[in-house]
């Protein structure tokens, strides 16, 4: 039989590998909630423009109320013959109203209509993924509260660079965050513009009112072009780039507890609550839910690349195409909130080490470069030849098998003879990180200045 839809000018359904490649309702089901919510305004509007009679409003909207619940109740059999989400809530709202289901479509193409309900979708992750982000920001925020001063080793070349304080390195991610807020922001900024009333492609000739369509969804205005509403996923192209910067910063940070956890570092413990044991080595604990995170954020890249290769050469208006941009929208959106939870847990419970991390601090020759600043300031040695009197003492207490610190005063006078008693007062790694009060720098003065700057902006 051919399809009760669009099967007018058809003799023949449609081959089972036909239906296999065609229907979306595999996925597209996530979006009944908002086709619901997009068919109740259409409806809405088409009475108050005297395109629909009021009864026959009435009736649809009470249909889809209860469309909804079933759906909702787990209590809807979804058709693949119906193909989408659009035609299993129409079939659905015919069983319930009759003749009035019929008339919903007036002035509606598909087309407008799953743009509307994606949108309307996206928006909406928007506005999880915020609140997931400001989440891990507060986690953040109270562990470096609570390690303002904590002296631990900065890295360039994830070699031993100079110390930093563990509140800057965690007031780091927090900028990071916040920006990733502002890109999400800004994307749903952009995207909250509704598509409906774009119709197929070219607009419509009943007097339908967009701006009230428009209005009732919660967006700004009607999109101005029907051609480019129906045809464009930039939208869902924004939130995927965006989801994918915070995915590389999350993946970053993951990467960091991978190794500050390590017998090696020993900078944190997880708490057990995020570790997972090994079924052989029975004193293993494992930061899974940190390589898991590293390791989702591939989903998210690879959701990005491919939505932008299903809409690279398609030509203006509707493709089919169109409809493989869900999945890879879902699961992104699916995989970052996961992360986002995943890493607030992680580091909301985790306990840094202060002894272990400023143990670190203090070796690798960390403060070099406050001496070679000494030798400047002290001596008023050229910055070029300190560093080379600084290297040549990082030389002498390497062969001694010592720090900086280490070395006598002779030992470091035989290196130059105008250093004096002076020098070990910046050989420590607590002089080293109060010094650096330069605007953001790292010293715990400025950490906590900053501290108080974000719990002020976050409220
Ligand atoms: N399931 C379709 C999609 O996701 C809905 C739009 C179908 N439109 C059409 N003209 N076939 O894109």
């Amino acid at each position: 039989a051919s399809n009760q839809m669009w099967g007018g000018r058809f003799a023949a359904g449609p081959d089972a590998i036909m239906e296999a490649i065609n229907a979306s309702i595999g996925f597209d089901r996530r979006l009944a909630a908002q086709d619901i919510a997009g068919s109740r305004a259409h409806a809405a509007m088409l009475a108050a423009c005297g395109i629909l009679t009021d009864s026959d409003a009435e009736a649809i909207r009470e249909g889809l109320l209860t469309v909804l619940s079933e759906i909702e109740r787990g209590d809807f059999a979804f058709s693949t013959a119906l193909e989408d989400i659009h035609m299993n809530v129409e079939s659905r709202l015919r069983e319930l109203i009759g003749e009035p289901a019929g008339r919903l479509h007036t002035a509606r193409s598909r087309n407008d209509q799953v743009a509307t309900d994606f949108r309307l979708w996206v928006r909406e992750q928007c506005d999880a993924v915020d609140a997931g982000l400001e989440a891990l920001i507060r986690a953040l925020l109270a562990q470096a509260e609570a390690g303002a001063d904590w002296v631990m080793p900065g890295f360039t070349h994830l070699q031993t660079a100079q110390p930093v304080t563990w509140g800057h390195h965690m007031l780091a991610y927090v900028e990071m965050f916040a920006r990733d807020r502002a890109r999400f922001a800004d994307a749903r900024r952009r995207m909250n513009e509704s598509p409906l009333g774009a119709a197929a492609l070219a607009g419509t000739s009943f007097p339908i009112d967009r701006q009230m369509t428009a209005q009732a969804l919660g967006f700004d205005r009607p999109m101005a072009n029907s051609l480019d509403a129906v045809s464009d996923r930039d939208f869902a192209l924004e939130f995927l780039a965006a989801a994918s910067i915070c995915a590389m910063h999350l993946s970053r940070m993951a990467e960091e507890l991978v190794i500050w956890s390590s017998a090696q570092f020993r900078f944190v413990a997880l708490s057990d609550r995020f570790s997972t044991g090994s079924s052989i080595m029975p004193q293993k604990k494992n930061p899974d839910a940190a390589e898991l995170i590293r390791a989702k954020i591939g989903r998210i890249f690879g959701a990005n690349v491919t939505l932008m290769t299903v809409m690279k050469g398609l030509p203006l208006a509707y493709s089919k195409d169109m409809q493989e941009d869900k999945e890879p929208v879902f699961d992104a959106a699916d995989s970052l909130m996961l992360a986002l939870a995943a890493m607030t847990g992680m580091v909301g419970d985790m306990t840094a080490n202060r002894a272990a991390l400023a143990a670190a601090a203090g070796s690798g020759f960390s403060t070099a470069t406050d001496l070679a600043d000494w030798l400047v300031r002290a001596l008023d040695m050229p910055f070029r030849q300190a560093h080379h009197v600084t290297g040549a003492l990082v030389k002498a207490a390497e062969d001694k098998g010592c720090d900086l610190d280490g070395l006598t005063l002779d030992e470091m006078r035989a290196v130059h003879d105008g250093i004096t008693d002076a020098v070990f007062g910046v050989l420590g790694v607590d002089n080293s990180v109060a010094s650096r009060t330069s605007l953001g720098g790292t010293a715990p003065a400025n950490v906590r200045a900053q501290i108080d700057a974000w719990k002020e902006r976050l409220g």
